[in-house]
């Protein structure tokens, strides 16, 4: 058997025995006879095991239609009133005729598939370099330390001069045309769930729209392989997302997303055709508790690999981050600090390394 070093692709000066540049490289080289060390997590919570749908106990995550909250018929009402419960109890909804069109989708996930095929080498080049950005295997957010069984492409999207020169503007001319038109159409659809959300919450007309106007936004591609022993293993570990809303879409229809409700883990099923939408620390900080922050986690299993593409979509950096003065009075006092969006990004990567919650940080 090669070396597990070898098969890591350490030809690419890997700083450590502890990094790992591919996970998808690293198995596809020769069987893995044993998950190595740095990925192996012995205290894994398990998936709820009453989510079983024989029983027919089985949570079901909440389904959002566009369609129906854009109507001029009185059914938007309705979907406004069950979009704004998904918010309060869950954080997270499956959002269906969200107008993105089937074409883009395809053609994105053609792309991704391919630039995944590529060589390691070609891979390599977009590289993290010292900080998130770029591809490659790593933890991101946990204290342990331990690997994510997976490889990402993560880099910042907007504001267009925070973007790395070595990523986006080297990626294959076709991935980065149909990356461009998706990272357009998302932002449009983040504006319209966003513009909802302001609505229901009864914020002042422009408050939202202002924060999240030409506002941050990053991409994280991922690339989840089969595992041989996905219990020992974690996707991508616990967690929060720090944004204002994250839209997710798992791009070949293979589950594995799951989101923590009631101290219990449930498994969010693919929905052809629809986008998931979980909301991040800052909706919960703006609306001041009333919607929820939702920690999720993503699984893997042995049979097949899974591919999501998430959206973060986030205030501009001269935005300050703080519960909306319209939703707090006298009888409903902040609960949360107010900060600039600059020092909330710059702690909110401090706080996850540290594998503390930058929520609790917030608060008052
Ligand atoms: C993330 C995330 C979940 C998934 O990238 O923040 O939660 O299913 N991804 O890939
Ligand atoms: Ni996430």
């Amino acid at each position: 058997m090669a070396t597990y070093k070898q098969a890591a692709g350490f030809d690419f000066d890997e700083s450590t025995e502890h990094s790992v540049l591919s996970v998808q490289h690293l198995i596809a080289k020769e069987p893995l006879s044993s998950i190595p060390q740095q990925f192996v997590r012995p205290n894994q919570e398990p998936q709820s095991t009453f989510s079983n749908a024989e029983t027919g106990s089985l949570p079901t995550v909440p389904t959002i239609d566009m369609k129906q909250l854009l109507s001029d018929e009185a059914s938007a009402d309705i979907e406004l009133e069950k979009l704004h419960s998904a918010c309060k109890e869950w954080g997270l909804f499956q959002l269906v005729n969200h107008g993105v069109s089937t074409s883009l989708l395809d053609k994105f996930k053609h792309e991704i598939e391919e630039f995944f095929q590529l060589p390691l080498e070609e891979k390599a080049k977009y590289r993290k370099t010292g900080d998130l950005e770029g591809y490659g295997c790593d933890q991101i957010i946990t204290k342990d330390k331990k690997l994510d069984w997976g490889d990402r492409l993560y880099m910042t999207t907007n504001p267009l001069n925070s973007r790395k020169s070595h990523i986006i503007p080297e990626l294959p001319y076709s991935f980065r045309n149909t990356l461009e038109s998706y990272i357009v159409e998302l932002q449009k659809l983040a504006v319209k769930v966003l513009d909802f959300l302001g609505r229901r919450l009864k914020m002042e007309k422009r408050e939202m729209g202002e924060l999240f106007e030409d506002g941050r936004q990053s991409v994280r591609i991922t690339y989840y392989p089969p595992c041989p022993q996905p219990e020992l293993v974690m996707g991508i570990t616990p967690h929060t997302d720090g944004t204002g809303i994250t839209i997710l879409n798992q791009v070949n229809g293979v589950n594995g997303l799951e989101l923590k409700k009631d101290g219990i883990w449930i498994p969010v099923n693919v929905l052809s055709n629809a986008l998931i939408v979980n909301l991040g620390d800052i909706i919960e900080i703006m609306s001041n508790g009333m919607y929820k922050s939702v920690e999720h986690r993503a699984i893997v299993n042995t049979e097949k690999e899974r591919i999501s593409v998430a959206m973060f979509i986030s205030p501009h950096l001269d935005a300050e981050i703080g519960p909306v003065t319209s939703l707090t009075s006298p009888q409903n006092p902040p609960i949360f600090k107010t900060i600039g969006m600059e020092k909330y990004v710059k702690n909110f990567f401090t706080y996850n390394h540290e594998g503390r919650s930058h929520l609790e940080y917030m608060r008052l």
